[in-house]
């Protein structure tokens, strides 16, 4: 689908990170438009992990700069990334396995205000009023994902697949403004990915969060992305629609091994 002449959300600029000697990333440059579903693909060890961590502030880049909405998140601490309009799911599902459903999803919103420690200490009414507006949040969340028949079931009994939804329920509860998915097809299989897929349009089109998917399953990415940005070691090597990236004489040769640049 064409994204047309919409607004960038988040721009990334000539960003660059070492670890002592290996330079994981390098002047990487590239924007992501609002509603938009930008695939970040690349071998392994191309810097798809680093560059997600930098916008999910875990690590700080050496140089350049990363803005939401034209202001630098670069001063961001990691936890306060939700207020931004940042949200994350993790490579490997990182749900608290022994809790509902439910539970796990209002623990998302609880990392977004507004809540006062001493409102929680003494269990004041206000306390009372906003746990209950997490409930009904969660439950919103939990229906969209279509996830209301689980919501009660601990995530340890859940498919792997199901699980990741829940993850996705989670990280939506704090209304996104952008949606980093690491390697979210990772683990499942072939319906599963599918099903993913339509998840993650859906989320696009009814809910009007712009997503970066960092994935190594090719037909997801392909299917899905309007943009995609291609990583290797380090550097961006191409981006385009997906057609492009696909025919792309540099991606192909980096997938196939023999790119050493
Ligand atoms: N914390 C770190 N300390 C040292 N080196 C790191 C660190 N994080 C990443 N690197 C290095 O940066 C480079 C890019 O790694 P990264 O994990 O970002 O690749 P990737 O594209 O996510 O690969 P994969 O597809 O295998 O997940 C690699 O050479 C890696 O060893
Ligand atoms: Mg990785």
């Amino acid at each position: 689908m064409t994204v047309g002449a919409a607004r960038q959300l988040l721009s990334v600029e000539d960003v660059g990170i070492r670890f002592g000697g290996v330079v994981a990333l390098d002047g990487v440059t590239f924007d992501i438009r609002e509603r938009e579903i930008l695939g970040l693909i690349g071998p392994n060890g191309a810097g798809k992990t680093t560059l997600f961590n930098c916008l999910s502030r875990l690590y700080q880049p050496t140089n350049g700069d990363i803005r939401i909405g034209g202001r630098s998140i670069l001063k961001c601490p990691a936890h306060a990334i939700v207020h931004e309009g940042i949200a994350r799911t993790f490579q490997n599902v990182a749900l608290f396995q022994k809790l509902s459903v439910l539970d796990n999803v209002k623990i998302g919103g609880h990392s977004r205000g507004p809540r006062s420690v001493t409102a929680d200490v003494f269990a004041l009414p206000s306390c009372g009023r906003r746990e209950r507006e997490l409930t009904a949040q969660a439950r919103d969340v939990i229906e969209f994902l279509g996830l209301t028949e689980v919501e009660k079931k601990t995530v340890s009994d859940l498919p792997f697949g199901t699980q990741k939804r829940v993850e996705l329920a989670r990280a939506l509860i704090s209304r996104p403004k952008l949606l980093l998915l690491d390697e979210p097809a990772g683990g499942l299989n072939h319906e599963e990915v599918y099903a993913l897929g339509d998840v993650i349009k859906h989320i696009r089109d009814r809910m009007g969060v712009t997503i970066l998917l960092v994935e190594h399953h090719m037909g997801l990415v392909m299917s899905i992305a309007d943009r995609v940005v291609a990583l290797n070691f380090g550097r961006k090597l191409a981006e385009g629609a997906p057609s492009e990236i696909q025919t792309h004489p540099d991606v192909i040769r980096a997938y196939l091994g023999g790119d050493k640049k």
